[in-house]
């Protein structure tokens, strides 16, 4: 495993959103997290990422208990985050945006590789590596945040939503990145409204409701009957 939560609870100082979540992460998978609004699908991510209270439970990545470090220590170790609603700089420019993402480093060269690979990736991004954050559109703002992510060159990726409000176009598109950069060796937890589409790309999905997993299991769970009910608007 490359992630195993156990027994986690976790909130926001006496707010306790999770209780007893188990959720394990292999290094080559994408793993789904879907759920009602509200669920603690973010907070899973936040208390990962060192963002939360942490009243119980621990987190282990590639056996080491990480369950009381800070974010920048976290990326250290090869955990990016990118948080919902695509926080990107908006009066940085592309290129300056990508920079930021890079900061655990100072090794120029590495930081020039770094970003020619994320401009391979998202080619948009090239093009306009002169832009301010402001005037990209939702997608390529999108693709901004999960470039920045990849800077740091991380072994587990956290997406939070990130087809939130894209055209199902731009919301294949970004899926399909997703795919590509996990083949890359990267393993990749993601939180998604979009059901069908998440447990589609994921090798397994769990289900999150009132901050306890409800539900796990790998691609046939689109089968399950709750799922074809409450995700899939009965289809
Ligand atoms: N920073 C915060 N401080 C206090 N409560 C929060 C904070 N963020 C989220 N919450 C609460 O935690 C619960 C779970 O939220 P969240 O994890 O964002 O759910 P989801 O991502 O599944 O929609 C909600 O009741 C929400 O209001
Ligand atoms: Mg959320």
């Amino acid at each position: 495993m490359i992630l195993s939560i156990k027994d986690l609870a976790a909130g926001y100082g006496k707010f306790r959103v999770l209780e007893d979540v188990d959720i394990t992460i292999k290094p080559d998978e994408i793993v789904a997290l879907i759920g009602p609004n509200g669920a603690g699908k973010s907070t899973v991510l936040k208390s990962i990422f060192g963002l939360t209270t942490n009243y119980g439970g621990k987190i282990i990545y590639r056996d080491k208990n990480i369950t009381k470090l800070n974010t920048s220590e976290l990326v250290r170790l090869g955990i990016s985050y990118v948080p919902q609603g695509r926080q990107v700089f908006s009066s940085l420019t592309v290129k300056e945006n990508l920079e930021m993402g890079a900061f655990i480093t100072d090794d120029k060269v590495l930081i020039k590789k770094k970003m020619k690979d994320v401009f391979a990736k998202f080619p948009v991004l090239k093009e306009k590596t002169n832009q301010y954050g402001f005037a990209l559109s939702g997608g390529q703002q999108q693709m901004l945040a999960m470039g920045r992510a990849l800077m740091q060159d991380p072994q587990l990726l956290l997406l939070d939503e990130p087809s939130l409000g894209l055209s199902p176009k731009l919301t294949k598109e970004i899926f399909q990145k997703i795919i590509d950069i996990n083949k890359e060796r990267t393993a990749v937890l993601i939180v998604e409204q979009n059901a069908k589409q998440a447990i589609k790309i994921a090798h397994r999905t769990y289900v999150l409701e009132d901050g306890k997993v409800a539900l796990t299991g790998g691609k046939n769970i689109v089968n399950n009957p709750k799922i074809k009910s409450i995700y899939l608007g009965g289809r």
